[in-house]
Order: structure tokens, then sequence, then C-alpha cells
């Protein structure tokens, strides 16, 4: 099964980003610690991050289709991104939400997510190991 990890704008930056917000954790930790569960439980990893959200819907658009599930972050696109959305809900696989911090806790623009709506799920203010939470869920709940 093929796994897809996305990240949105400035998580390039995790690790030197308001840690005080997002931790210390680099996004290439991330990413490592992520293929590492994956690949021990015989997935493959395809992590991708970009500022761009054209470049974030051409590898949905490329990978999404085989993929047996989609982890995404999409940063501040989760509040207005709306062609983000719109490649998202095209797929079929599972796709799972993923926020570093607790966004309702956060400013009020952060309360809304057009993600959420075409997404399986969501984990938010867990830190980055939303993301194995993420990709364990999606490995004991997808056939691989
Ligand atoms: C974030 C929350 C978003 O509001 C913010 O724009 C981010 C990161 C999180 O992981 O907590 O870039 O998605």
């Amino acid at each position: 099964m093929k796994i897809l990890l996305l990240h949105g704008p400035n998580l390039n930056m995790l690790g030197r980003r308001e840690p005080d917000v997002y931790g210390r954790t680099t996004l290439a930790e991330i990413n490592v610690a992520v293929r590492e569960r994956a690949v021990a439980a015989g997935a493959e990893l395809l992590a991708f991050q970009s500022n761009h959200e054209g470049a974030l819907i051409d590898v949905l658009q490329a990978e999404g289709w085989d993929a047996g599930g989609v982890i995404i972050n999409p940063g501040a696109f989760t509040h207005y991104g709306l062609a983000l959305r719109d490649a998202l809900a095209s797929l079929n696989a599972p796709i799972i939400e993923v926020h570093i911090s607790n966004v309702y806790r956060r400013e009020p623009f952060r309360h809304t997510s057009v993600i959420a709506p075409v997404a399986t799920g969501q984990i938010a203010g867990l830190g980055w190991r939303g993301y194995l939470l993420a990709l364990d869920w999606l490995l004991s709940s997808v056939e691989h």
C-alpha cells in the first residue's frame, strides 16, 4: 500500500518556526519517523512538502489515485484552500487531516477547515505524533 504524506506551506520550517506552538521536531524527523513505521508495516510512504497549493494538487493528481491513504497537514490552506479541497474530494482513498497544534484553541480564523468535510477524520493538537496516529489508523483500517 502506498501512503501519501503531504505538508503544506511553512511546515518546512518546523523546528525553527514558533517552537512554542509547533515544537522543535523538524519536518525531516517527522518524515523519517512516519516512513520507518510505514515500511515496518509493509507500506510505502511518499512524503512531499510545498508552499504552493498547485504543487500539492499536482502530487495528489499524479499519486493519489492508487494511494491507500493520504495524511495531510494543509497548513494555512486548511482555512481557505478550496482547490486543494476539490483535489482531495476527487480521491477514493481515506484522508486524515493532521494539525500539530490544537487549532480550536487558537485564533478564530483557524477554527474553520474547508478540508475537514472531505476528510475521513482529523487529528489536531497532539503535536507531531499526530502523524504517527494517523498512519496507525490507516494501517489498521485499510487492507495492505
Ligand atoms: C497547522 C495549523 C494552521 O492553522 C497553520 O496555518 C499551520 C499549521 C498545524 O499543524 O497546527 O501552518 O496546520
